[in-house]
């Protein structure tokens, strides 16, 4: 099967090696707020057809005043991007250096996207044992034997951990006086916006937010994200940037998606309540060991039992995906990750789980 292992949400190459279309697989890999897009990015979409005839606002004049005032920051504060993945490939540019600092486990781009200008990655492994606490002082130590850059998720993908914004502001101080750029990838942050270090990215100094609506509003098939961060910063991410990246049908998109506060209560409300009763149900099954978690995805350790691939195995035969968190650095192949998805099809995740580990006794 043609998948790239590092990710979730190939359901495309999945259905294909099944033989079914991809709308028969229940994909827990990829985490995508699961009451899909905002109803209005439809007529969106369909009203700036005309448009294509153009191309697209380099700028996304329009979606970066929005993101702006949705924000309560200034457009020099923010540029839009080609999904966040653009700007994580863009990082090592903006950064100037060549030794990076990668809190782990990481989403595995960081790494990819500086292999491919040649830095070195070192990745500072948090403990499952604590809950993947961040310790400030060894982290700083470290620090101090000269990076130019440090990347942090939060909340954190695999772990689903969120950093409160203390620590994010003493990691950001840390990082200061060591003389090393901050970029804190908030791709799931809408799910829990008050951890957000935004301002602190608006008003400091060499540090950059990265955001995602591909999570949050459920358009990852259309690619939209953003950086947020000091004019500085935002006016040389707009240097380096491709032109067009993002084209017309993501830029009308992501307006109409900010434009329904509703959607975006509900949202927050259904995968609270989903999360939390799936995290119980996982928790009831023998061996299955969830972390607590801010967004919508849980890490689950298989403490015995059969292996994370094992399980996902067993699961892609009732055409279930999870993701199999054994290549993440710091993890290892007891852990995967499943996202929070609607009730129905969370239960029947539940109920494939319980078949495979009352099999496995
Ligand atoms: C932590 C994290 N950051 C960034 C991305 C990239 O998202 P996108 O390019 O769709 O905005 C992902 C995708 O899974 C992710 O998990």
């Amino acid at each position: 099967m043609s998948m790239n292992p590092d990710h979730g949400g190939n359901v495309f190459a999945v259905a294909r090696s099944l033989g079914v279309p991809p709308e028969e697989i229940l994909d827990f890999s990829a985490s995508i707020n699961p009451l899909g897009p905002v109803p209005g990015v439809r007529g969106a979409v369909a009203a700036v057809f005309d448009r294509l005839g153009h191309y697209p606002d380099c700028d996304c004049a329009d979606l970066r005043d929005a993101l702006a005032r949705h924000h309560g920051l200034g457009p020099e504060n923010i540029r839009v991007t080609n999904g966040s993945t653009e700007l994580i490939y863009l990082l090592p540019r903006l950064a100037q250096g060549r030794r990076a600092l990668v809190i782990a486990p990481p989403f595995s781009e960081y790494a990819r996207a500086l292999g491919r200008d040649d830095w070195r990655v070192d990745f500072f492994r948090l403990s499952p044992a604590d809950c993947f606490e961040l310790p400030l002082v060894p982290l700083g130590d470290t620090l101090r034997a000269g990076y130019d850059l440090l990347i942090l998720g939060n909340p954190a993908n695999p772990t689903g951990r969120l950093y409160s914004p203390a620590e994010v502001e003493a990691l950001y101080q840390l990082c200061r006086g060591a003389g090393c750029l901050l970029a804190v990838d908030e791709a799931f942050m809408d799910f829990c916006e008050e951890g957000s270090a935004k301002r602190l990215a608006a008003e400091g100094e060499g540090i950059i937010v990265l955001r995602s609506l591909t999570k949050f509003y459920a358009l990852p098939g259309l690619r939209l994200g953003c950086a947020i961060g000091p004019p500085p910063l935002i006016a040389r991410l707009a240097e380096l940037q491709e032109p067009w990246s993002v084209n017309t049908c993501a830029q009308a998109a992501g307006i109409a998606s900010l434009a329904d506060p509703a959607y975006a209560a509900a949202s927050r409300q259904l995968v609270a309540t989903e999360r939390t009763r799936l995290q119980a149900g996982l928790a009831a099954l023998p061996w299955l060991r969830p972390f607590p978690a801010a967004a919508n995805y849980l890490l689950v350790e298989a403490v015995r039992g059969p292996s994370a691939g094992e399980l996902a195995g067993r699961l892609l035969a009732e055409r279930i995906l999870i993701r199999d968190c054994g290549n993440f650095a710091g993890l290892d192949d007891r852990f995967f990750r499943v996202a929070v998805r609607g009730r129905q099809e969370n239960d029947r995740l539940l109920a494939a789980l319980a078949a495979v580990v009352a099999a496995a006794s």
